[in-house]
């Protein structure tokens, strides 16, 4: 019964159909949607938008945490709805549109959003849209499985419409820890000193008179699509697993690690499997998302605690936590995304960051988004956050893409999304360049031997000792070559010569 689930009774006659709810969402508006990573996202609103839309066309914003499920991002661009999507998506309809310049999308850290919207540097929310498991008595919104920008969309909005989603277990109102930053230039620090600690409330409190609509679903978050670890994603679990032990040995880090973040993707998902079997201990994550691997290293007991912004996870995962969230409720926390990914928390814990590149060049640059230097894959998501501040940035990615087509390790990357200045550490199922204390010349030495693919390895020593000697530099390249495998791949079809 939805009663039980809207504790405030004033807004019992807020309750109305998704059609109506979406009404008041007009051409040209901001709207700010929860969804993070295909968890706990509006499920109903943007549907009966889209079916409006296809009758009476209309235009918007759509700003949301990150990546949304259910088809929502697929089905409003289909729709034409989005004209500007912002900070990250994952859907490849979405994705066509985008690089075929029909929707504008601003790919951004994922920390950033708030805070510049807070600043007023971007167009205000009109009208937040969010998912949650019930209403309390204060009219405060208890989030789902996710928090990402919701709170915040909720706090800044001038209007409120809430999902609230029958299928979420009432138990998971005690899981969230909602904050937000106090005004800059003087802001307080913010008290997150180990990653179990709250520092919020379990809530997101907006005043209940902006809450214009309640729409009720029964629809469940859409299963994340992660592949299995295989050969190559269990060979990279194994160098930066070795690379780790190696740390411990050196007295560089203590058997616990510091705190793991882990990004979206396989070879992420397949990375954090293989602490499951490892010799570390009391390990700790401070990520963003977490995904089918945060379990099994709780259920493992090999991981104490995990912090993070959504979880996302497969079905019989997603039954498994839902169905018992009691017994995890208290090695969990779900925070907003800009306090998940802060820079000041990143640094202050020192996390241990492993992200994904789609490439990486001989000097340690790394390309988490374009494909070719222009077309646009999902975003940078959080990785610039971790990578710029933690501990130990690290990046992972197949030697090889597209079956031997693409070498992954390039003698320059075609789009900058992590400077050599923010890559500790590069690994393919080739080996592990560590990075820290060398200059380009040794990088490039490093990354070419221990993470290139054969096929490749000749042709990148060439290219190095190539524009060492003839062109020389802190950092020597071949200009008119840099680039020449890219345009290789797009006149022939593959980077081999
Ligand atoms: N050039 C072109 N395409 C490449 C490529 C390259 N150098 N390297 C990989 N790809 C392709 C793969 O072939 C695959 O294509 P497909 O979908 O057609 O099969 C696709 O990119 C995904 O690669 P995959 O190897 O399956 O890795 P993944 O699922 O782990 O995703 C990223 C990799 C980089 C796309 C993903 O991690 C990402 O979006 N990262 C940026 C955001 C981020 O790091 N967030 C972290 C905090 S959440």
């Amino acid at each position: 019964m939805y009663r039980d689930r809207i504790r405030l009774e004033t807004l019992w006659g807020k309750v109305m159909s998704a059609e109506e709810a979406a009404l008041s969402i007009r051409d040209g508006m901001v709207i700010g949607m929860s969804g993070f990573t295909r968890a706990g996202d509006a499920k109903e609103v943007p549907v009966a938008l889209a079916e409006r839309a296809r009758r009476d066309p209309l235009r918007i914003t759509l700003m949301t945490g990150a990546s949304l499920g259910n088809d929502i991002d697929k089905t409003l661009s289909e729709a034409n709805v989005i004209a500007r999507r912002m900070p990250f998506q994952a859907d490849p309809a979405l994705r066509r549109r985008i690089n075929d310049g029909e929707v504008m999308f601003i790919d951004q850290h994922l920390s950033e959003t708030v805070e510049q919207l807070r600043a007023r540097q971007l167009r205000p929310v009109d009208i937040a849209v969010v998912e949650a498991t019930a209403i309390n008595e204060k009219g405060g919104i208890v989030p789902t499985t996710s928090v990402g920008n919701a709170a915040s969309f909720a706090v800044l909005a001038e209007k409120v419409i809430v999902e609230i989603n029958m299928t979420m277990p009432q138990e998971l109102e005690g899981l969230h820890d909602i904050y937000f930053p106090s005004r800059r230039p003087y802001r307080e620090p913010l008290g997150v000193m180990r990653p179990s600690d709250r520092i919020g409330l379990p809530y997101v409190p907006i005043d209940p008179q902006k809450i214009i609509g309640i729409v009720i679903t029964s629809k469940a978050d859409s299963p994340s699509r992660i592949e299995p670890p295989d050969e190559d994603t269990a060979a990279i679990a194994g160098h930066l697993l070795e690379f780790l032990d190696h740390e411990v040995r050196e007295a560089r880090l203590s058997p616990s690690l510091m705190p793991l973040q882990a990004g979206i993707g396989s070879i992420a998902n397949a990375v954090l499997h293989g602490f499951t079997e490892s010799r570390f201990s009391n390990l700790t994550m401070y990520s963003e998302v977490l995904q089918d691997s945060t379990i099994s290293l709780l259920d493992s007991g090999r991981l104490v605690f995990a912090s993070g912004s959504s979880m996302t996870l497969s079905k019989p995962l997603y039954e498994r936590v839902l169905g018992d969230i009691g017994r995890y409720r208290d090695r969990l926390v779900l925070r907003p995304q800009e306090i998940s990914n802060h820079p000041e928390i990143v640094r202050r814990l020192g996390i241990i960051g492993i992200n994904t590149a789609l490439e990486a060049d001989i000097y340690g640059n790394v390309n988490s988004t374009h494909v070719g230097g222009t077309h646009m894959m999902n975003g940078i998501g959080g990785s610039g956050d971790f990578a710029r501040n933690g501990h130990l940035s690290v990046f992972v990615t197949k030697s090889l893409a597209k079956g031997g087509k693409i070498s992954s390790i390039v003698p320059m990357v075609s789009h900058v999304d992590h400077t050599e200045h923010d890559v500790d550490v590069i690994v393919t199922e080739r080996g592990l360049a560590d990075l820290r204390g060398l200059a380009p010349r040794e990088r490039a030495a490093l990354v070419i031997d221990n993470c290139a693919h054969p096929l490749y390895r000749d042709a990148l020593r060439d290219y190095f000792n190539e524009a060492a000697r003839s062109r020389g530099g802190q950092t020597p390249h071949l200009i008119e070559q840099a680039l020449s495998w890219h345009a290789r791949l797009r006149e022939n079809g593959s980077m081999q010569g």
